[in-house]
């Protein structure tokens, strides 16, 4: 358990008329300038991508069955060994200070509230036991995990492992899409940047300067060689106890190069649309990974989740849970703790209701019956 003292976040009110995720949006939009709206919903490139995860999970139908006798249906599922309320779990997301003065420390007590998992990104800007604090003290709460980008410092790295195993967090999500920016026309339009009073806490130390000959690329001389490789994975597995997870692995074959390396699941992600420009949409990446590492393989999938039904439709294609982006952001501009909060619960009501009407009595029976076939 965590000793830190658990900090209380701001509770505001909360605007009016909120009935789904989207009307989160305006509120948020009113109280975030523009520079850090278009850090926060801007994608690569032309953004394909990005509108693709949302138009592949309209575009799937749903198949009721009537009739059913659904009593004693819930919304619980297993993973890595415990048993969560729900699938529901906060998706990292870098600097949330940018949008609310509490940040992080918001998400995590709305997790808690809400029962959902969280997964605190690297560049989180509220310490990650201050985060930790709320989540660990509530035995409802969802899993607590660490996101992780690949530093080359193997120092830093091992500290970082330590203090986030230390600070109670139990499990690693390694993310391999980024390791370099993608080309984000409209954060660059906008002329983004972060503002000097807002940082990755967590980050201590300084990254090596990059080390350049005249003519040599930026990317591939300096930050290629310090990106991670699959001997990297062996190193995290090998330095931390706690089980390693994958975000944004999505050829088939790197998802059994990671499996037979012992990771203990993955994320499939196309950094919602941020990284790679064109990739298809998560919904398209999902069930070949789900076919290529079978029933026992740990999947959680996010990009474009907005509703219940999206929820229901990507447990029915075979993940395992759900990451939200976002829409918990706009709620936290739009509202602190209580607004991430509101939403977790409209999302969670929104799957009971669509389980309900499809008849749909635990997520295990969600399977690809329940979609409309294509
Ligand atoms: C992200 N994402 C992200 N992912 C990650 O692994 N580490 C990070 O620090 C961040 N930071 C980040 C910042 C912002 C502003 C956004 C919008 C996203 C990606 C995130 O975890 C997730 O994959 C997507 O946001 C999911 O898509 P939706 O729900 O936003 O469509
Ligand atoms: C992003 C990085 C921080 O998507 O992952 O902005």
């Amino acid at each position: 358990m965590s000793e830190q003292p658990v900090k209380a976040p701001a509770i505001e009110p909360l605007p009016a008329g909120l009935a789904n995720l989207a009307d989160f949006e305006a509120p948020a939009r009113a109280r975030v300038d523009e520079q850090a709206w278009a850090y926060l919903n801007g994608g690569a490139a032309d953004e394909l991508t990005l509108c693709a995860n949302r138009t592949a999970w309209d575009q799937l139908r749903l198949h009721p069955r009537v009739l059913r006798d659904l009593s004693g249906g819930h919304t619980r599922v297993q993973l890595l060994g415990r048993e969560l309320q729900h699938p529901i779990l906060l998706a990292p997301i870098a600097y949330q200070r940018l949008f609310h003065a509490d940040g992080e420390l918001a998400m995590a007590h709305a997790a808690a509230a809400q029962s959902a998992g969280l997964v605190l990104s690297a560049q989180a800007s509220v310490t990650m036991e201050e985060v930790a604090a709320p989540m660990l003290a509530d035995p409802q709460a969802g899993p607590l995990w660490f996101q992780l980008y690949w530093r080359d410092d193997r120092d830093f790295m091992q500290a970082l492992l330590q203090r986030v195993e230390r600070a109670g967090y139990q499990a690693l999500v390694l993310t391999v899409d980024a390791p370099v920016h993608g080309a984000r026309d409209r954060e660059r339009r906008a002329g983004f940047k972060l503002p000097d009073h807002i940082r990755a806490v967590n980050l201590g130390g300084r990254k090596k300067p990059l080390d350049l000959q005249p003519g040599q690329s930026a990317l591939f001389d300096g930050l290629m060689p310090r990106a991670a490789t699959w001997a990297e994975i062996d190193w995290l597995r090998e330095h931390s106890r706690l089980p390693l997870l994958l975000k944004g692995v999505s050829h088939v074959d790197d998802a059994k190069l990671a499996m037979q390396r012992g990771v203990a699941g993955l994320v499939v992600s196309n950094h919602g649309g941020r990284a790679l420009d064109t990739l298809p949409a998560t919904a398209e990446l999902l069930p070949p990974l789900r076919a290529a590492l079978g029933p026992g393989a740990l999947l959680l999938v996010d990009g474009g989740i907005r509703r219940g039904t999206d929820v229901l439709k990507a447990m029915a294609l075979g993940a395992n849970a759900v990451l939200l982006g976002r829409p918990y952001v706009h709620a936290l501009a739009a509202a602190g703790a209580l607004g991430v909060a509101h939403a977790l619960r409209l999302l969670r009501d929104e799957l009971e209701i669509a389980m309900a009407l499809t008849g749909c009595k635990t997520l295990d029976e969600a399977a690809p019956q329940l979609l409309w076939p294509t």
